[in-house]
């Protein structure tokens, strides 16, 4: 698949083979072009939490009300970062994680696999939840769970650019 078609006909899937394993060496493979992502200063705040165990996708699913598709995931990947850990762009680490996050997707989708970005930081229930689930400390932050499995669903790509939405040399 080329890059571009890569990118125009990734979509969200949240309908999985239940149960179906995703073999180590894609893993690894999705894990690389997560951290081949951007951030400033090249200060690559992330830890990539690799979700297999059944029981925690499971409370996982049961305690996200936009997560149920992660009961069903072959893996999830929970995208944080250590708010011990000093950088020099502290305010810029969210910007730093969601390029990381959308690597993810891309590469996921590439390998014939279907993943969901489910964002985490902004919600406190849902902070609150997954630190709780995956026994962290507070001193961890997850940005963001990435729901990835093989697609049971498919759905049509979006090459549509809108107009309105191009500015030229000004707004
Ligand atoms: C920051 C962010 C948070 C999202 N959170 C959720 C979520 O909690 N649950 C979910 O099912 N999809 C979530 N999505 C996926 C969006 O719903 C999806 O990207 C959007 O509807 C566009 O569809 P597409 O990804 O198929 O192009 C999120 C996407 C982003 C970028």
């Amino acid at each position: 698949m080329d890059m571009l078609d890569c990118i125009m006909s990734r979509r969200s899937i949240r309908k999985y083979h239940e149960g179906a394993s995703i073999p180590q060496g894609d893993i690894e493979k999705i894990l690389t072009a997560a951290s081949a992502a951007p951030s400033a200063a090249n200060q690559q705040p992330w830890h990539f939490i690799v979700i297999d165990d059944r029981a925690l996708l499971t409370q996982l699913a049961k305690e996200n009300p936009h997560g149920k598709m992660v009961a069903d995931a072959s893996l999830a990947i929970a995208i944080s970062y250590d708010k011990n850990e000093k950088k020099p762009y502290p305010t810029l680490i969210i910007d730093d994680l969601s390029a990381a996050a959308e690597n993810i997707l891309l590469a996921a989708h590439g390998l014939g696999y279907g993943a969901v970005w489910l964002a985490i930081y902004h919600d406190e229930a849902k902070v609150e939840s997954t630190l709780r689930i995956l026994k962290l400390t507070a001193n961890v932050v997850v940005h963001s769970i990435i729901s990835i499995g093989v697609p049971n669903e498919s759905r049509t790509a979006r090459t549509y650019l809108k107009k309105e939405m191009v500015h030229k040399n000004g707004w």
